[in-house]
């Protein structure tokens, strides 16, 4: 007998398997339940901005979801190539640039690819500087490379632009994009800044209660201001911030 087809959807970009699957995550701290049940799933190449109040699980999802915590119970389906971003950009101080670069990462040409990382994000005059003599936004720029040298299919960032004063967390928002746009990985990136969710993510999820509680494409709004601003005042409300 000749097999059934069965209908596959066609819709743009479903067709291939999603690079995050998280299903049913749970997270308790003594007793005290922080996350209750998190579904999210993130396709690839895609940009999720995590957003939610102070305390929501946004850095237990995100710890969740690198691997970093193993008493979380669910389903993660994560690619084998990740890289992680903290608010601090955790640099060995013993090491010069390039070393913390390739700290970790094996490959032939390793050191190779640390330069060609280190030229991504404007530091290659910097290779043998020691990371205390760098700017903050430097330091977060030598992570990024760090990051961007295992060439990640997913790269996950837990507030990485906060500590950095405006005009430089500018600069860096706008190299992340242009990083995302040469290299492709799915993200999910935390932030408590509305407008750095916008500017950066295709789609925004909100935290609250243990959960997703709301998720929302951003991509059609931006190229158009009043819709633009309608979801910027959607989400500070959802946020529990009205605006006055
Ligand atoms: N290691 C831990 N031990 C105890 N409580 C924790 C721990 N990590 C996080 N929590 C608690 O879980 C909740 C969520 O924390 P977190 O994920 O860091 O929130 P967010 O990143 O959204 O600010 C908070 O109430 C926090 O105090
Ligand atoms: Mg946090």
């Amino acid at each position: 007998m000749a097999p059934v087809a069965r209908p596959v959807s066609r819709a743009a970009g479903r067709s291939e398997p999603p690079a995050v699957r998280i299903a049913g995550l749970r997270r308790s701290f003594e007793g005290r339940t922080v996350l209750d049940g998190v579904d999210l799933t993130i396709g690839r190449g895609e940009f999720v901005a995590l957003l939610g109040r102070s305390g929501s699980g946004k850095s237990t999802i995100l710890r969740a979801v690198a691997g970093l915590d193993p008493d979380v119970e669910g389903a993660i389906e994560v690619p084998e190539r990740r890289s992680v971003l903290f608010q601090d950009s955790r640099l060995l101080p013993w090491a010069s640039v390039i070393d913390n670069v390739m700290l970790g990462a094996h490959a032939p040409d390793i050191r190779e690819r640390a330069r060609a990382a280190l030229r991504e994000v404007e530091l290659g005059a910097k290779e043998t500087a020691w990371p205390k003599t760098l700017s903050g936004g430097e330091q977060q720029r030598v992570a990024l490379a760090r990051s961007l040298v295992r060439d990640p299919e997913l790269l996950l960032a837990d507030e990485p632009f906060s500590a950095l004063d405006a005009l430089t967390r500018l600069r860096m928002q706008r190299l992340l994009q242009r990083l995302c746009q040469r290299h492709a990985p799915a993200v999910l990136f935390v932030t408590h800044d509305v407008e750095e969710a916008l500017r950066l993510a295709d789609r925004i999820a909100i935290t609250a209660e243990g959960r997703i509680v709301h998720d929302q494409p951003v991509a059609a709004a931006r190229g158009n201001p009043e819709r633009l601003e309608a979801l910027r005042l959607d989400i500070l409300e959802r946020l529990g911030v009205s605006g006055d």
